[in-house]
């Protein structure tokens, strides 16, 4: 049965996203502590895992899966796990894509367009080398151009994602829409959440997209588009452009009312809400009662996606402040 799965709001969840790995060669500051203490295997899903999974939330009415992580590319078997979802492309699933920072995409980029993905996400918040090293702790942003040609030439659309951070990458995004548009890249700046124990003071980072559009707006006209890619961006055409730019705002306008989504984290737990802490175990249903114990879950994971997440404008306010990292969940 493809019938939707609706919540008890009456959103309409078509929107997976699964992080398959919380391992990452990066360590932004934002996103991951310095010390980073990664799953041990046995607790990750296999790849077997996912793909079963997968099926089954295809069944149940998914259309889009984004694979996320930590760093997705990093997964040894992930060319097996894209070319094996990637079968139901054209038959129950319409898009299957990737979050990736880049950095093995130059391996993967040939794999990943074969599998039939026609584009990818790729985080980049400076084009300045040592800035580059500092929000990633050590990062290289040659191996990330280098991904991002291979990209490019294998034919994959590219999607750049730009967290705006205060008094870090302000004064770079103007010059990074420029970048962006001479290269046909559309670029999405997203604002900060409050997530998992990085060992920053993100208050201090937290820049509102209102300030950067006004800032924008004052050399280059923005007009809304009613274009939606199924995520939580809100485009906008800008002018003497050809690129969009997307606004995604949890803080200062949230989007969850419209929200499509629903998150598998790399252990196989289910969220429904990036911001919440309510979840249903999928792995541990799967190892004990395979896939019949699973089925009746995903009607209990509806249920329990909350209207809308707790995330405040003062994104320090410990209430808040949800303890898992961006990493577990997926970006
Ligand atoms: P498109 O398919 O291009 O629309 O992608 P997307 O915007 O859905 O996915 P992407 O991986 O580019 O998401 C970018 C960032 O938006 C994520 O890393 C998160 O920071 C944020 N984000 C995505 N979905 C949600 C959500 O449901 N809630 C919140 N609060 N933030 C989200
Ligand atoms: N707030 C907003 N976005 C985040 N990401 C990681 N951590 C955070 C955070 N605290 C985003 C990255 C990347 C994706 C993997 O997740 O910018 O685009
Ligand atoms: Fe890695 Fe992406 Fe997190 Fe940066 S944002 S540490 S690249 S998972």
């Amino acid at each position: 049965s493809r019938a939707p799965m609706t919540d008890g709001l009456g959103r309409r969840i078509d929107y997976l996203r699964i992080s398959v790995t919380d391992r990452c060669d990066l360590r932004c500051r934002y996103c991951m502590a310095e010390r980073m203490r990664f799953l041990p295997r046995n607790q990750v899903l296999t790849l077997e895992e996912i793909a079963l999974l997968a099926d089954l939330f295809i069944a149940r009415g998914v259309r889009k899966i984004r694979l996320t992580g930590g760093e997705p590319l990093v997964r040894r078997d992930m060319p097996d796990l894209v070319r094996r979802i990637g079968r139901h492309l054209g038959d129950g699933l319409d898009e299957l894509t990737l979050t990736t920072n880049g950095t093995r995409l130059a391996e993967h980029a040939e794999a990943l367009r074969d599998a039939g993905m026609g584009r990818i996400n790729l985080s980049l918040d400076s084009l300045s080398p040592e800035r580059f090293a500092h929000i990633t702790r050590g990062g290289d942003i040659a191996r990330v151009l280098h991904g991002l040609d291979a990209a490019h030439e294998a034919g994959l659309a590219v999607k750049i994602n730009m967290v705006a951070l205060k008094g870090v990458n302000e004064d770079e995004i103007l010059p990074m829409l420029h970048w962006c548009d001479g290269r046909g890249f559309d670029l999405t700046l997203i604002e900060t959440m409050p997530l998992g124990d990085t060992g920053q003071d993100r208050t201090d980072h937290y820049l509102p997209l209102t300030r950067v559009v006004e800032h924008i707006r004052r050399h280059r006209a923005l007009t809304p588009l009613a274009d939606r890619t199924g995520g939580p961006a809100r485009y906008h055409a800008v002018e003497g452009m050809g690129i969009r730019l997307g606004l995604i705002t949890p803080l200062t306008r949230n989007f969850c009312a419209d929200c499509n989504r629903m998150r598998m984290t790399c252990e196989g737990k289910i969220f429904m809400c990036l911001g919440h802490e309510d979840h249903v175990d999928f792995r541990a249903a799967l190892r004990e009662g395979g896939l019949a114990a699973v089925h009746p879950l995903i009607d209990r994971a509806l249920r329990l996606k909350p209207a809308r997440h707790d995330f405040r404008i003062g994104i320090g306010a410990p209430a808040a402040a949800i303890h898992r990292h961006m990493s577990v969940t997926g970006g």
